[in-house]
């Protein structure tokens, strides 16, 4: 029989190994417990339609519109239904937009109708604000469905690990929408650079930011404002706060949450350790308190044990001003990577006492600075220069920067690979960046005790 792995796992994933894969499936049989990261597809165990799959959208704003566009670039996905309170605007559009691309779907208000109406799901993508993850993503789970859950997994910790609780009772699959784990360019610096080759030597050190400029409230057309009783039941205080959810306690995490949980998920990964603690500073210095209850800038350090020694991990975010952008650096006592999903945006720098690096830009690992001043200029050899050499990634992103974690997703509910970023991993993560707003508010370092990240 042929073996259909290579054609179906899309870049960043790993194929299941066919062996663990078998053992598994006999681990099933017998009765035992399995994890949600090595669940084989529902579709291999139920009814098939070929290659397709139907997919619900729970949450079709901003991140909703852009995880569809990508879905509708991906072979063999249907959106089958839509779900999303805001009728006369989200809803309309992606609803327009799917009757453009021929998804024959329906449209909901309420999740619980499109759980109790449409019987022919196999999963559902959810976008909804963070303070909603948790009771979505339990209900379809806990429907018989695999789940793509934005980030941050949840606004609360007990939420997250609720979630993680019941898609490991349930076995379906939940990925968090980290979709850096994904991304090839990210996989190919952890796998290849940090891993293999080791090539930053002992890592102590590592950066990262994201700087945005002053951005005004987000509005709304007038004649789209939803009902007063309609916001209410959904947890919403006005049409103000329903749209700038992300800066009100009990609904996002402020930018803090929304925008370095990306980027200190990243930090855990690529380190292969939890932080040991967290100090953090911040307020709302810039923006109205009573409109803003989030801080509008944090500056957090966390300190990190792995096998080679402690590692500190300072992170900022602002929103006053764009200088530098976003992106993390990782410096360790041979060379420094600089990485950002922006995909114009790598760096590989070599201390000048490390080894040459010739031997892995030969194996493919690296363009060597040589082969981009030639390309560029024809100058000198970099190496009698005093600038220090910038090598750069190989390796290109060419497709919108969420379509490999929902083709990993995809893969995963068939059966051929594995979540990049399964419920543990998401849970991780929210412990270390949530603790980072408990650190401002509390005033002092936090320590994390080991048995916190686990599940
Ligand atoms: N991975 C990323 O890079 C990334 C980027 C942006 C946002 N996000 C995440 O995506 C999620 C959505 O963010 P956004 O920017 O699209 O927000 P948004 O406010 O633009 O959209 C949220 C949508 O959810 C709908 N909604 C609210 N409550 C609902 C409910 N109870 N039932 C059904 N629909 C409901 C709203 O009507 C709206 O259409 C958040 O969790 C956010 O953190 C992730």
């Amino acid at each position: 029989m042929a073996d259909t792995t290579k054609k179906l796992t899309p870049i960043g994933s790993k194929p299941i190994d066919r062996g663990k894969f078998i053992r598994y499936s006999a681990a099933a049989v017998g009765g035992l417990l399995l994890s949600p990261r090595i669940v084989p597809g529902k579709a291999l165990l139920q009814k098939r339609r070929g290659d397709q799959l139907n997919i619900a959208l729970l949450g079709t704003g901003a991140q909703g519109q852009v995880l569809l566009n990508s879905c509708l670039k991906i072979p063999g996905i249907r959106i089958t239904a839509v779900c999303d309170i805001w009728a006369a605007y989200n809803r309309r559009r992606v609803s327009r937009l799917l009757g453009k691309y021929k998804h024959d779907h329906r449209v909901y208000e309420d999740y619980r109708e499109m759980l109790a109406a449409e019987k022919d799901l196999d999963g559902v993508i959810i976008a909804t604000p963070d303070f909603w993850h948790e009771e979505h993503t339990v209900a379809c789970l806990e429907a018989g469905l695999d789940v793509y859950c934005e980030k941050e997994m949840s606004n609360t910790l007990e939420g997250a690990r609720h979630m993680a609780e019941v898609a490991k009772k349930t076995g379906r699959l939940l990925q968090i929408g980290h979709q850096r784990r994904s991304n090839p360019r990210y996989i190919h610096c952890y796998e290849k650079l940090i891993q293999d080759a080791g090539l930053l030597g002992r890592i102590t050190t590592v950066n990262g930011q994201w700087n945005r400029s002053v951005q005004p409230d987000l509005g709304w057309p007038k004649k789209a404002t939803i009902e007063s009783a309609v916001l209410k039941k959904y947890g919403f205080a006005n049409m103000r706060q329903f749209r700038n959810w992300r800066w009100y306690k009990g609904m996002g995490g402020g930018p803090i949450v929304d925008l370095g949980s990306h980027q200190i998920d990243i930090y855990s990964w690529f380190l292969g350790a939890q932080p040991v603690n967290v100090t953090a500073v911040g307020g709302t210095d810039y923006y109205e308190p009573a409109t803003h209850e989030w801080y509008d800038n944090v500056q957090a350090l966390y300190e990190y044990k792995t096998s080679q020694g402690t590692v500190r991990a300072f992170y900022q975010v602002i929103t006053t001003n764009r200088n530098g952008g976003y992106y993390e650096t990782f410096m360790g006592d041979q060379g420094t990577l600089e990485i950002s999903e922006s995909s114009s945006r790598s760096a590989i720098y070599r201390e000048d006492s490390a080894p040459y690096w010739d031997g892995w830009v030969k194996k493919g690992y690296l363009k060597s600075p040589d082969e981009i001043e030639t390309a560029s200029a024809g100058v000198l050899d970099v190496r009698e220069t005093l600038a220090p050499p910038a090598y750069s990634l190989p390796v290109e992103m060419n497709v919108p920067y969420h379509m490999p974690h929902l083709e990993n997703f995809f893969a995963a509910i068939r059966g051929t690979a594995e979540l990049n970023c399964p419920a543990e991993v998401g849970y991780e993560t929210a412990v270390t960046v949530l603790k980072a707003n408990e650190a401002v508010a509390l005033g002092r370092k936090i320590a994390f005790k080991p048995a916190e990240f686990r599940i």
